[in-house]
């Protein structure tokens, strides 16, 4: 049996002809389960983070899962166990991660629009660290503590106003951005914070964007950062923990991000020169840590030749796979059958009544009704952003952990989708 790998996609691999993710054929999936399906592969989740992990191995440092990448409970539970902590960015973030198991007193809690509620909950849950994103976030978040009896403990984002060279709409370090606060406010925020009294100051934070396949981004960022916490400290507020937001791009269509622990050694090199390599360092990655353990299986249904266009109809579409729509996003699509001829051109698209349901642009494909086919890259922002557009149920979603092959989400039936719905009269 031959078997090849299918390079920058980690534990997936053909072999026999067949496309599998570790030991688990994706056509035996498909079958037992049906489509549109998600599998994602264990190993190739703990890989990532693994690399992460060796990067600030012997350091003081918390990885805080962006869990908003994919927020499934058993993505979480991967997470929690490996020791892992969570970024979130809303209440019912947080009941995922209890739902999950992971440890509260490991959380933060970003987002430029935080509610008096989901202060309470956060508060109540014990979490590290609020990143607090205005000085009017500030004052609300001080008397939420204030009326409960706590002191919150903050952080806030500063925005460095770098370049991430990522797609605008996921670009969010620069001044026209709506997150943080500006460089240059950062130490009055700072002095402000320090004299409310439902606060207490643990550390700074950033966050320049996502899709980062370069190092200079993160290093420009971080000489902004330490420039504030040298002058912050001097003002007399301690800094705790550093905070460098996002994690690393991925390879969509031969990007070639700098591998995790490569770009902590740079990173490291230069905290230690500036003498701040022994803080509480923390990051927060999302998209490296699942994206491209993550594939979405999808029956081709029809076969449409036209006149400019052929189109290869799927049974996936835009309310599963919606960054394609949302940012012209390239995900990688192969038959799971490997095989020979070259096809023809299709423009891959969803039965959603949208021109904008579109998976993939002008596809050589060799493929038929019936087929299924993977598309690549689907782990992150895929089914945590999927919605029930045109009255779609959502996805079914499988966890392989090397012969196993784990059932973590049921599709949605029609009741669920119409649960909490009142008829009038
Ligand atoms: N921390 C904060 C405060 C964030 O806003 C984000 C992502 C992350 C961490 C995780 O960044 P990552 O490691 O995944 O790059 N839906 C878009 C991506 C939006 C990212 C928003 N913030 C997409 O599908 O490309």
């Amino acid at each position: 049996m031959n078997t090849s790998d299918l390079p920058g996609f980690p534990h997936f691999h053909f072999q026999g002809g067949q496309m599998y993710a570790e030991g688990c054929a994706l056509e035996d999936l498909a079958q037992a389960h049906g489509t549109p399906l998600f599998v994602y592969s264990k190993a190739s989740m703990l890989a990532a983070l693994g690399a992460y992990q060796k990067g600030f191995a012997g350091r003081n440092a918390r990885i805080c899962y962006a869990m908003k990448a994919n927020s499934s409970l058993a993505v979480l539970q991967v997470f929690a166990k490996a020791g892992c902590g969570f970024d979130i960015v809303s209440g019912g973030e947080l009941d995922r991660v209890a739902a999950a198991g992971g440890d509260l007193s490991k959380v933060i809690f970003s987002g430029v629009g935080k509610t008096r509620a989901e202060m309470q909950k956060a508060l109540a849950a014990g979490i590290a660290c609020f990143n607090v994103e205005s000085d009017a976030e500030l004052e609300v978040l001080s008397s939420v503590a204030q009326g409960l009896g706590k002191r919150a403990p903050v952080s806030i984002r500063v925005n460095p106003n770098v370049d991430a060279k990522t797609h605008p709409y996921i670009s969010t370090g620069l001044k026209g951005n709506k997150f943080g606060v500006a460089h240059e406010n950062a130490l009055k925020t700072y002095q402000r914070a320090a004299q409310l009294p439902g606060l207490r100051v643990v550390g700074i934070d950033c966050h320049i964007g996502s899709q980062i396949t370069q190092a200079t981004p993160y290093l420009d960022a971080m000489d902004r950062i330490l420039d504030l916490v040298h002058d912050i400290e001097a003002a007399g507020i301690p800094i705790e923990h550093i905070d460098f937001g996002g994690g690393l791009g991925i390879n969509y269509q031969g990007d070639t991000p700098p591998p995790a622990d490569d770009l902590w050694a740079q990173l490291l090199r230069k905290l230690d020169a500036r003498g701040y390599g022994k803080r509480l360092l923390m990051i927060e990655p999302g998209r490296s840590l699942v994206g491209n353990a993550g594939v979405c299986l999808t029956e081709v249904l029809y076969l449409k030749p036209g006149e400019q266009k052929n189109f290869c109809i799927i049974d996936a579409a835009m309310n599963d796979l919606p960054r394609p729509a949302m940012y012209e996003a390239f995900h990688h699509i192969t038959p799971i059958t490997e095989t020979t001829g070259s096809g023809l051109t299709y423009d891959v698209v969803g039965p959603v009544c949208e021109s904008g349901d579109w998976i993939g642009r002008d596809r050589a494909l060799n493929v038929k009704a019936g087929d299924t086919l993977a598309v690549l890259s689907a782990g992150a922002y895929c089914m945590s952003m999927s919605s029930n557009y045109n009255s779609r149920g959502r996805a079914a979603e499988i966890l392989v952990d090397g012969n196993a092959a784990h059932v973590i989400r049921h599709r949605e039936n029609p009741a669920q989708l119409m649960a909490g719905e009142v008829l009038v009269g």
